[in-house]
């Protein structure tokens, strides 16, 4: 137990979203979306009471037959896969790149006769080379999950704007609750589902206070020192009782009162902080430049929103010691999705023909870069993994 440890994530759901979504659950004024239609440029914008739900949505409104098959990148968080069941499909899984994390456009090309739709990832705030991906999708549906690409930009355009349908997770980055966002760029799928939504049910008062509550005290765990006092170790524990990971059904529903006043009232600020988190990680690969790890550089022609900061070490035994180096330091860190592939193969039916991803979630590790640390917390992140580097 640490009370110093400092989080590998930032949940920022404070005492004030936490009043804020209160007192919305009671208010009777409309939703202002002015805002986020001028960020995005879009007119219509669709919510869910998650990412997971509004890919759901998503998927039905594509009325492709009963098991069509769908592509999505293996190295992924096991929900999308269960998203498309759900929505009575196949997983069909394609490999990454592993320079970028996001779907390798070879091996869709390899994969995509057999396809009816492709659901691209832009993993960790990084956009997927979205050009080749339509070229090769061609009259086929792309959905792009921007569950981590919030503001993130393409050739100088917004993730989110670029494929057929995209959704967000409200969950993670902006902290606004668990809702999902959904973008269309074609107006059969907005109109099938507008009216998947119009199916769904709405919360009751006693559930969105419930829900308000729930949130915070996530949030909260994910302070120091309640991460390192109670948080990790409580939840290490019921990790490795209970897997997690097998749990599968999840409930769609329409975005809660509370989540939505939350989210249009958080995009205002959000960019500052996506540029100071941008900061951070520019700041991390300065300072870790000289060493032999792999870092998460910016590509060209995109802006990454660095939600996670991922780096590759050279070997599995490397990134886990690693991350107990930086543990017994002060530092958490995840590794994130390594356990997809073999879930994948008992639960999803993956056959072992994504050895890059394979690879990636045995060596890789996201590391604090959150715009809440502090400058003293970042130069600690940095100077840990400089020492812990030297000893690998
Ligand atoms: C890449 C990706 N897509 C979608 C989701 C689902 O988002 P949500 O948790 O809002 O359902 C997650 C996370 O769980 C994710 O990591």
């Amino acid at each position: 137990m640490k009370p110093s440890l400092i989080p590998r994530f930032n949940l920022d759901y404070n005492f004030k979203d936490f009043c804020y979504s209160i007192k919305s659950i009671f208010s009777n004024s409309g939703y202002d979306l002015d805002f986020l239609k001028s960020m995005f440029g879009k007119e219509t914008f669709l919510f869910t009471n998650s990412g997971r739900s509004s890919l759901f949505v998503i998927l039905r409104a594509l009325n492709l037959p009963k098991g069509s098959k769908v592509g999505v990148p293996l190295y992924s968080c096991t929900v999308v896969f269960d998203a498309i069941i759900k929505a009575g499909y196949v997983p069909c899984f394609i490999d990454i790149d592993t320079d970028n994390y996001t779907m390798d456009p070879e091996d869709l090309e390899e994969k995509i006769e057999d396809l009816s739709a492709v659901v691209v990832i832009h993993t960790f705030g990084r956009p997927a080379d979205m050009d080749k991906i339509k070229k090769i999708a061609d009259d086929k549906a792309v959905v792009e999950d921007c569950a981590h690409s919030l503001l993130s930009e393409y050739k100088g355009r917004k993730t989110g704007t670029l494929g057929n349908a995209s959704f967000f997770s409200l969950a993670k980055y902006i902290s606004a609750g668990t809702g999902g966002m959904i973008i269309l760029n074609d107006d059969e799928i907005m109109e099938r589902s507008e009216k998947e939504i119009d199916r769904l049910n709405n919360s009751s008062i006693l559930n969105e206070i419930k829900h308000c509550l729930k949130v915070y005290a996530r949030s909260f765990s994910y302070r120091k020192p309640w991460f390192g006092l109670f948080a990790l170790p409580v939840g290490s524990f019921i990790e490795n009782k209970l897997d997690l990971m097998n749990k599968r059904g999840f409930n769609v529903e329409r975005i809660k009162k509370s989540d939505l006043k939350l989210i249009l009232k958080k995009i205002y600020s959000f960019k500052n902080k996506v540029e100071k988190q941008r900061k951070n990680s520019f700041f991390l690969i300065d300072e870790l430049g000289g060493t032999s790890l792999k870092l998460p550089y910016e590509s060209k022609n995109v802006y990454c929103n660095y939600y996670l900061f991922p780096i590759i070490f050279r070997n599995k035994e490397e990134r886990n010691f690693t991350s107990d180096f930086l543990r017994n330091e002060g530092i958490d860190t995840a590794k994130l999705y390594s356990r997809t592939p073999s879930k994948a193969k008992q639960y999803y039916g993956y056959t072992g023909d994504c050895p890059n991803t394979e690879k990636l979630a045995d060596t890789v590790l996201t590391v604090p870069n959150y715009y809440s640390l502090s400058d003293k917390e970042l130069l600690k992140v940095a100077n840990c993994i400089k020492r812990v580097e030297k000893l690998l």
